[in-house]
């Protein structure tokens, strides 16, 4: 072969390479690189986390290159989680999406300006279509919206052991006492058949079982009113309610404050122990998910459920979203994140098993439990109050005075006056008395 036929050999192989190079690199390409996105939430103990990972499941299928970081802090209602979300934000070190409970969490979120509204993705998703009407302002502030809610959670059921109540012959009527005076008597009787009638956990299911009380006692619109104003945090109906809160207290467990969260509590109802325990209905997670994370528990056999004395018609909600926080490291990992939390599919999954229902009101029902398909008609026909202890009333400063008020409340139950004197006080200091 001549120098010149080898030349344009030469000169065809390169010309073939390179155009084999040009429009073949999706054959060759390393894959993007992986990158990762860090949810901030406090579901992780057993019943909490179930939900979670079903979602981060879908996540995973549809996002192959984002790679979920699952920084979630132990500790029922965020006790622990919202102190290290603190003391990171503090330091300028957002996780790329946090837990963050419709109402006045997230409104203080925006006001400190940590995290982004969410107008384009709600927009381009038509998300805010799919949600109730009474959630978007719990979410929006100046008509922007600023976080996607994943669910809504009642917080006031009243669990029971069918087994106990029936050993000591005592009976929850349809709708659940009508009033804390007939919960009291059936108190006695089971305290007489020698088992505890309300088990109690630490410090925030004091709070907890305080706002029920609180309401169970005041009515809805008495409740409503102790956080736009309407209602005298000094008046002698608040005086009664929480007489009925020093009660209820004295029907509880004694080792309460030493329980490490809500769970503990609410087993000494499943073992036989106690005969009620007042929860939101992550516990129904709890009791009926399969093992090891849940009981597997039968609904109707194994436990039971009734609205908490006198709220009967009244539904106590609260909602978890996640947020797009301000200076977060990725975005579009974040929206990711968002996406699945806002979907059908992902809430279609969250939700059977965290007990709550969808935020979104499309979903397909028969996917629920008897419990959660019931909790979704309520939520459409009672009247709807938000909860204090998960954030959605009472601003955090005012919710953390209350808190502490009714830390020094519990120790000594006697001190009616001091503690309404105290709240009077949280009113006027931090909230609406102001
Ligand atoms: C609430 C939260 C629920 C559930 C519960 C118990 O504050 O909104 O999703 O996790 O605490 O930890």
């Amino acid at each position: 072969m001549s120098n010149k036929k080898l030349y344009a050999l030469f000169a065809v192989f390169v010309i073939v390479a390179t155009a084999l190079s040009a429009c073949g690199p999706a054959a060759t390409q390393a894959p993007a690189a992986s990158k990762q996105v860090e949810v901030f939430s406090w579901w992780v103990g057993p019943g909490e986390a179930d939900g979670l990972a079903a979602m981060i499941k879908i996540f995973q299928a549809k996002y192959p290159n984002d790679k979920f970081v699952n920084a979630s802090v132990a500790g029922g209602a965020g006790t622990n989680a919202k102190a290290v979300l603190a003391t990171r934000l503090q330091g300028g070190d957002p996780p790329d999406s946090w837990q963050a409970h419709a109402g006045e969490a997230t409104f203080a979120y925006v006001d400190a300006k940590q995290i982004q509204p969410l107008d384009d993705f709600f927009k381009s998703s038509g998300f805010g279509a799919a949600l109730p009407a009474s959630l978007l302002p719990l979410i929006s502030k100046d008509g922007h919206p600023y976080s996607v809610p994943v669910n809504i959670h009642r917080s006031n059921v009243m669990w029971y052991n069918p087994k106990v109540l029936s050993d000591a012959g005592v009976t929850v009527p349809a709708g659940g006492f009508a009033s804390y005076d007939d919960f009291f008597a059936a108190c006695d009787t089971i305290k007489a058949a020698g088992k505890i009638c309300l088990a109690l956990g630490p410090a925030w299911t004091a709070e907890h079982l305080f706002e029920n009380v609180m309401i169970g006692s005041l009515g809805a619109d008495g409740w409503a009113g102790l956080w736009d104003g309407k209602t005298d945090w000094a008046s002698a109906d608040v005086t009664k309610a929480l007489d009925n809160y020093a009660k209820a207290l004295s029907y509880t467990n004694s080792d309460a404050a030493t329980l490490s969260d809500w769970q503990p509590a609410a087993q000494l109802m499943t073992n036989g122990d106690a005969a009620f325990n007042i929860m939101g209905d992550w516990a129904y997670g709890y009791f009926a998910n399969p093992a090891p994370n849940g009981l597997a528990l039968k609904p109707h056999t194994d436990f039971d459920w009734a609205p908490p004395p006198g709220t009967n018609g009244v539904f106590v909600f609260l909602a978890d979203s996640f947020v797009l926080p301000v200076g977060n490291k990725n975005a579009a990992g974040t929206m990711d994140w968002l996406t699945v939390a806002a979907s059908k599919e992902g809430q279609e999954a969250f939700n059977p098993l965290k007990g709550s229902i969808c935020a979104r009101t499309d979903c397909d029902q028969s996917k629920f439990s008897e419990y959660s398909q019931n909790a979704a008609k309520d939520w459409a026909s009672n009247q709807v109050v938000g909860s204090l202890t998960h954030e959605v009333v009472g601003n955090p400063s005012w919710d953390s005075k209350v808190a502490t008020a009714l830390g020094v409340f519990v120790a000594d139950p006697t001190k009616v006056s001091d503690f309404q004197s105290a709240l009077v006080a949280a009113c006027k200091s931090d909230g609406a008395c102001k």
